[in-house]
């Protein structure tokens, strides 16, 4: 069965102190979460990733160590390995600090650095070499929904930036589908528009590698899910949670969102 997973992007918001507080408070809840009928997790809860600026890391994985069910990760890496990158951040070094996961291709990252498929896929190949698990962003803007062209595009994005890969290495990757005309808009895709795509995705996936491969792979929706929404687009069949940016700074509405299964 295919992991359910709940991930927050905190983006480039919070103090330390601010931040130290959001993770303390979201340790209580998750401690005091009663069994649940099915639980996903030994805990109950599905999987949360947590996605902090890189500077709170060490202090955030300090907050979650041991915590079954709770990964660290960071927003954006490097695709170098190591050298004279001033300012930049390695796969080896996230992954030598405890942190498990990295995004890769988050809209931002595409719209205000530059970021393109090839540099992108360099970024997962990296990634993955140093041992951590890539959550590959793909979407499509407004003007390309609006002039139908939303399910090429974001094939393209998949197909230059994770269809390369083999069989064995495209499983333990995973795969958000943000919208970007959703994205901190207060505009959601309806559940239908988000299950669409995802069915979409894993249509491709399948068709790519094998069916097998596209039943077990997660695919995240990211876009104004909040505490509201998100039950009833986690009910969609192929959405199998959420990447959550302006309600996972809350941690009420991030366990909320956590709870919505
Ligand atoms: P919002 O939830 O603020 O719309 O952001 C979504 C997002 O970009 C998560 O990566």
């Amino acid at each position: 069965m295919r992991k359910k997973i709940v991930a927050g992007n905190w983006k480039m918001n919070l103090s330390a102190k601010e931040a130290l507080a959001l993770v303390n408070e979201l340790k209580v809840k998750i401690d005091h979460q009663p069994d649940t009928k099915n639980p996903k997790n030994s805990n109950g809860l599905p999987e949360v990733l947590l996605f902090p600026p890189y500077v709170y890391l060490s202090r955030v994985l300090e907050v979650f160590k041991n915590y079954e069910g709770v990964s660290v990760g960071v927003q954006n890496i490097h695709q170098e390995g190591k050298g004279a990158f001033t300012g930049e951040i390695s796969p080896l070094m996230v992954r030598s600090l405890g942190g498990t996961h990295t995004l890769i291709g988050h809209s931002e990252r595409r719209i205000h650095f530059n970021e393109d498929d090839e540099l992108l896929a360099k970024k997962v190949a990296l990634a993955m070499k140093n041992g951590l698990i890539p959550v590959y962003c793909c979407g499509e803007m407004l003007p390309d929904r609006e002039a139908g062209k939303h399910f090429q595009l974001v094939a393209e994005q998949l197909k230059k930036g994770v269809f390369w890969m083999n069989e064995d290495e495209v499983k333990n990757i995973i795969i958000a589908y943000e919208p970007v005309w959703a994205i901190g808009t207060g505009q959601t895709a309806s559940p239908e528009q988000a299950q669409e795509m995802h069915a979409y995705i894993r249509q491709l996936i399948s068709d790519h590698y094998s069916n097998k491969i596209a039943d077990e792979m997660t695919i995240l929706y990211g876009g104004s899910c909040n505490a509201k929404n998100a039950a009833e687009l986690f009910a969609k069949e192929d959405v199998d949670g959420g990447l959550i940016g302006g309600a996972s700074l809350k941690a009420d509405d991030f366990f909320r969102i956590i709870q919505s299964f």
